[in-house]
């Protein structure tokens, strides 16, 4: 069911036996949010990207298994596990590369197999809560990223950034447009250049109407043009999010960032990448092993319905590409700076945190049949 509503930049919002998600796919020219009752639809509208950035599709997974075991509920609760063990398969297969899809869909197994003698009710009830506590605590993860991360803007006149990370792509707030909104906040003063982030359009359509909508000065620009304005001074930091950081400090985000990131060095300017350190995967050694999601081909053939690219012709379309670690100046996380180098510095921030600890079974496993 979808509908038109007063628009705002809450992508996500939990209605007891529903989700509504803000269509992010109709942005800015539309405001129309849609309501799905199932972890299948959830996982449509994650693949569709209808709801997308990665801290945001985790909390919409989270959501979708709250969906699932409520309707187990509903059928009279024995089937419960399995069907959360289900919607945990499909929700996690999803999308690829966001590490923090599959982090959120096991955050809410590890609550469903706390339980076994609760009842239905008292199971789905638990699994609604935890679906919730990830959702608010990621307004407040992206809050503290912003305090750490804002002094690295001072003096800045010009912060580039690539694809949106604020409160469409998160629970709210942001992660890399929250250091900058925090900055704003804190009285510096600079202009906000967005690529505009082929092919989807999320720093021209999101970033941008997110930034405008705020009164931060914002400026787009064609991805090709950033070496350019680099090179004419305009920019003194770039600023991005991240799907995934492995254990060596390689960065997969919105493909592009890889480029902005040479380009960055290239100009003396500093790099950084604002991610919760639920971002981070210990697992996954080097950023080789990252799996990065290629998306179908009319996403570039096809500009909002326009056919700009003949049908005939091949198109690569990854969403996401590997920065490695020695391009990236600093990893702002809720905790502080991580720095390079980051084998070091990463082990202790998450060994600490026991955000990702163990890594044997993917999510919950298949469901028992
Ligand atoms: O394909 P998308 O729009 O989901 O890609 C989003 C990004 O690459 C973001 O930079 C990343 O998920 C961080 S969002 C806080």
């Amino acid at each position: 069911m979808s509908s038109a509503s007063p628009c705002t930049t809450r992508a996500i919002a939990w209605h007891g036996r529903s989700l509504e998600l803000l269509d992010q796919r109709r942005l800015p020219r539309a405001c129309v949010t849609v309501t799905l009752t199932t972890a299948a639809e959830v996982a449509k509208a994650i693949r569709s990207m209808v709801v997308r950035g990665a801290p945001a599709i985790g909390i919409a997974a989270a959501y979708g298994i709250a969906l699932d075991a409520w309707r187990a509920v509903a059928d009279g609760g024995g089937g419960i596990e399995a069907d959360v063990h289900a919607a945990a398969d499909i929700l996690a297969r999803a999308r690829p590369t966001a590490v923090h899809l599959r982090w959120a869909v096991e955050r809410m197994c590890k609550v469903l197999e706390e339980g076994p003698e609760a009842s239905p009710a008292g199971r789905a009830r638990r699994l609604e809560q935890e679906a919730r506590t990830i959702h608010d605590e990621d307004v407040t993860i992206n809050r503290a990223i912003g305090k750490h991360g804002a002094p690295l803007l001072e003096g800045c006149s010009g912060v580039l950034t690539h694809c949106n990370t604020g409160s469409l792509a998160t629970g709210g707030y942001g992660t890399a447009l929250g250091m900058i909104r925090r900055a704003w906040e804190d009285g510096t003063r600079f202009r906000v250049y967005a690529c505009e982030t082929r092919p989807f359009f999320q720093g021209s359509r999101l970033t941008a109407w997110e930034l405008d909508n705020e009164g931060i000065p914002v400026t787009i620009l064609v991805d090709s043009a950033a070496a350019s304005l680099m090179a004419g001074g305009a920019v003194q930091a770039v600023v991005v999010g991240a799907d995934r950081v492995a254990a060596d400090g390689s960065v997969a985000n919105k493909v592009g960032t890889y480029g902005l990131a040479i380009l960055a060095a290239a100009h003396g300017i500093p790099f950084y990448v604002a991610a919760p350190l639920s971002t981070f995967d210990p697992d996954t050694i080097r950023g080789a092993e990252i799996p990065i999601e290629f998306r179908p081909a009319d996403e570039v053939r096809f500009v909002e319905g326009v056919q700009v690219g003949a049908s005939t012709v091949d198109v690569h379309n990854p969403a996401f590409d590997v920065t490695p670690p020695r391009y990236v100046t600093a990893v702002i996380t809720e905790r502080g700076l991580v720095k390079p180098p980051f084998e070091r510095s990463i082990a202790m921030a998450v060994g600490r945190t026991g955000q990702r600890e163990g890594g044997g079974s993917p999510w919950c496993g298949p469901a028992e049949t």
